[in-house]
């Protein structure tokens, strides 16, 4: 038998540190600085990743800003009906006449919206005149009847109409196109995941904690990856896919700090 210092299978070492083999703290300091420098460029690396899908994603449910309609819209698509036709379709408000629904109906659902909202030909039918004449008393800013609708759904000018006039439809990316980048990110984050497990192996810190985030960052990582096509049927996947990818982004990021920290902090030797 060799002695422990030399034996090179892996086992757990005794007081949950390094196995014996590959120990990164004792490498000579040339090397734990290259290596040092390696590990920051990865996690730079997963820094511009999580900038870039938050640049990426961001217009994709065609509102301002990044929300989990974002992931929704191009995982799954996004598909919904203009709040106004939605209103009127569910009979609100109760009072208004047949015809002057029927109207705003028609104008919804044609393709002209932003061009018939007051065109002149159509009289006192234009729906401007009818939102004007059957929604105004509740719907302007300083309305009082309507409980102060007319404060967060006003109605009063074309931008106030045009913000729910219009439904949505966000498709999810091409099937060939998710496909084609899950190929790319299988590997990529794959042999991340991987070389980055087998440092944090040859550190310092406690087997225990670092497994907690080894299972954590291969779960979030086949979950992540396994869900994006199924999501194009499945909404209610789109959370597991984001929650896992961020499980994974956060235990991986870790893990390479740990790593850092110890090719840097001086070890105490015996
Ligand atoms: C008597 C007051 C009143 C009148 C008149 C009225 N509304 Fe409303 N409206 C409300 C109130 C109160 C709400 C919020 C509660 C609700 O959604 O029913 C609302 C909500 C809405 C919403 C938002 C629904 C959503 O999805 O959030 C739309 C759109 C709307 N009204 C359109 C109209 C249109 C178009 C007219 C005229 C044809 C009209 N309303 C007339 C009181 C009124």
């Amino acid at each position: 038998m060799s002695a422990p210092e030399t034996d090179p299978r892996p086992g757990p070492a005794p007081e949950g540190g390094a196995a014996p083999g590959l120990r990164l703290a004792v490498l000579p300091l040339p090397l734990r600085l290259g290596l040092a420098a390696v590990v920051l460029v990865l996690l730079g690396g997963l820094v511009a990743s999580a900038a870039h899908l938050h640049a990426h994603h961001a217009p994709r449910d065609q509102r301002p800003g990044f929300s989990l309609d974002d992931l929704v819209g191009a995982y799954h698509g996004i598909r919904t009906r203009a709040p106004l036709e939605a209103a009127l379709e569910r009979r609100h408000p109760e009072e208004l006449a047949a015809n002057d629904r029927d109207a705003l109906l028609a104008w919804l659902r044609g393709g002209r919206i932003a061009e018939s909202y007051d065109a002149e030909a159509l009289g006192a039918r234009a729906p401007a005149e009818v939102l004007a004449r059957a929604c105004l008393e509740c719907h302007a800013r300083n309305a009082t009847r309507g409980e102060g609708i007319g404060r967060t759904v006003p109605l009063e000018y074309w931008d106030d109409v045009r913000a729910v006039a219009f439904g949505r439809e966000v498709l999810p990316t091409d099937a060939p196109l998710v496909l084609a980048s899950a190929h790319t990110h299988a590997l990529g984050m794959g042999s991340l995941t991987a070389v980055t497990i087998l440092l944090a192996l040859g550190t310092r810190w406690p087997r225990r904690g670092l497994g907690w985030l080894i299972l954590a960052a291969g779960v979030g990582l086949v979950l992540d990856l396994a869900t994006w096509l199924p999501a194009r049927e499945a909404a209610w996947l789109v959370p597991v896919l984001a929650a896992s990818g961020a499980a994974w982004a956060m235990c991986t990021g870790s893990l390479l700090l740990l790593v850092l920290l110890d090719l840097l902090l001086p070890v105490r030797r015996a």
